[in-house]
């Protein structure tokens, strides 16, 4: 398959590999709400960000939306688009590569783009994620006033759109966009609402549904020649009962079926997506001012509504979104009053004067954007992570500054996908679906046994919380023979090797 070649192309391959996995640190000061509701809101560069929740959400993610710094040459207020036109591409290829390994197999990711980079950026998408799972190209009509300076005047972005299959697998789990009600209307006064109709008949014969229909003015019908009718007689009579038979010509036509709006399954998606329907970038300045009163606004903010609709084909409430260059945090908001968990990641100081303060006014039941539209009334969490060491030095060992409470959280995160609560302040973690959890590690045990304590040996099993299920201890080694492991239940884990963040 051909490929972009750009100067260091060789080394960028090797980035995301390369990078080191780093340890995730909640700051609870610029965290709200509910702490439990699984919300992310990181601050730091995504390269490390993306690695750090590898260990915990490969392969979980339903939907990324990302809109990276187009390189428009500008320089906004918070954050700089003037990147050598290799860097670019040297920053976003192994970004990709990670956001890959996110994705779910029902997932898709969606990325904005203009004109400046975007069509390097097909090809690099269509080597990371195959070109047989490119979906399709949005064309979102951002701008509706003239542009006199301009030579031809740009009116709209790109959203490239992948899945991590093809489109024939995507389909069966996108969702449809709600059906609009032209074409409706209500010459009956149904106490249902507007309808339309559809011929009662159907292509070809069928025994059972070849009988005779007596219209309201009393004449008898036979099905039109080749068809039959739409359903059998009883059916049929049942559909008459429910006035859902409509005889048009006063009641002298041919029955038609009434369908209405919420019997329709929805519109497939198409590819050009208008200001009218999904707002413009003027629609977005007035989100963020509304939001940001008496602070500077963020410069490139995307409508929410334009966000509403990718989250609402890609995804079902519950469902995990991504956005790794979250700006002034609109996919995050967007998500939270959408019912959606959401891991947002931003480098700027805006992750902490913007996003944080953004979500928590969505908490508080803020109501801008779409808010009117899904009836938010506030509620939910999010909590504040900085990118703390790396794990393991370049040697493979568990970095020195790496504390007992920082390694038991991770460990018990990459055991139970869950955060630890307790207080990791003993080697017991804690029992998650009939599994107790222990670590030895930082001579927790503080006494004069081997390593600290930090060898499992028959004296540090009796010391240990005592429980009769099954056990995972992590630890430098195990004395304890592979019998007596086996009859206290005992999966013995060695640090560093079995730790999954490696
Ligand atoms: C175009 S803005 C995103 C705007 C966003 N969609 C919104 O609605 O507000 C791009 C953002 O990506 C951030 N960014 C750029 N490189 C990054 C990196 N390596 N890691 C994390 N964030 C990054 C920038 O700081 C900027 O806030």
């Amino acid at each position: 398959m051909p490929t972009l070649t750009w100067l260091t192309r060789k080394t960028d391959l090797k980035l995301s590999q390369g990078a080191p996995y780093r340890l995730l640190g909640t700051i609870p000061e610029l965290s709200y709400g509910d702490p439990e509701s699984g919300n992310m809101l990181i601050q730091g560069d995504n390269l490390d960000g993306l690695k750090a929740l590898l260990p915990y959400y490969a392969g979980q993610v339903k939907c990324i939306y990302i809109d990276p710094p187009y390189n428009t040459k500008s320089a906004f207020e918070h954050y700089d688009d003037n990147l050598e036109h290799t860097k670019w591409l040297s920053t976003i290829y192994p970004r990709l590569e990670l956001l890959r390994e996110l994705l779910s197999e029902e997932g898709s990711i969606w990325v904005s783009i203009d004109d400046n980079e975007g069509h390097y950026l097909k090809v690099i998408m269509d080597e990371v994620f195959g070109r047989k799972n490119f979906i399709a190209n949005v064309i979102w009509q951002k701008r509706t006033s003239r542009e006199n300076r301009a030579a031809i005047g740009t009116s709209h972005d790109h959203i490239l759109l992948y899945g991590r299959n093809d489109s024939v697998q995507w389909k069966e789990h996108r969702n449809l966009l709600p059906g609009n009600e032209a074409g409706y209307a209500n010459p009956d006064n149904d106490q249902r609402g507007v309808w339309r109709s559809i011929p009662f008949s159907a292509q070809g014969y069928r025994k059972n549904q070849m009988y005779d229909i007596v219209t309201p003015t009393g004449k008898t019908l036979s099905p039109p020649k080749g068809r039959c009718w739409g359903a059998t007689e009883p059916e049929y009579l049942n559909l008459l009962t429910d006035n859902k038979i409509y005889f048009p010509k006063n009641g002298d036509g041919r029955p038609r079926i009434k369908q209405f709006p919420e019997n329709q399954k929805g519109l497939v998606p198409m590819t050009l997506w208008a200001a009218s329907e999904v707002g413009d970038t003027e629609d977005s300045k007035k989100e963020i001012l509304e939001l940001f009163k008496e602070h500077d606004p963020f410069g490139t903010p995307k409508p929410e509504s334009l966000i509403q609709r990718i989250i609402h084909i890609a995804t079902n409430p519950g469902d995990l979104v991504l956005d790794s260059f979250l700006g002034s945090g609109t996919t995050c908001a967007v998500a939270h009053k959408m019912g959606r968990r959401y891991i947002g990641i931003e480098m700027g100081e805006h992750a902490v004067t913007h996003c944080a303060p953004r979500l928590r006014q969505v908490i508080d039941a803020e109501q801008g954007g779409i808010s009117k539209s899904v009836d938010w009334q506030g509620g939910g969490g999010f909590r504040f992570y900085r990118l703390g060491d790396a794990v393991f030095d370049d040697a493979g060992k568990i970095n020195s500054n790496i504390r007992f409470a920082t390694l038991a959280a991770h460990i018990w995160f990459c055991e139970t996908g869950t955060p630890l609560t307790g207080e990791a302040n003993s080697p017991f973690l804690g029992i998650y679906k009939d599994i107790a959890y222990y670590l030895l590690f930082n001579g927790i045990l503080g006494d004069k046994r081997p390593a600290g304590g930090n060898v499992l040996t028959s004296g540090v099993l009796r010391d240990l919380h005592s429980y009769a299920g099954e056990k995972v201890i992590y630890g430098e080694t195990s004395r304890l023979t592979t019998e007596r492991m086996r009859l206290e239940q005992i999966t013995f884990k060695q640090i560093p090797y079995d730790i999954k963040a490696r």
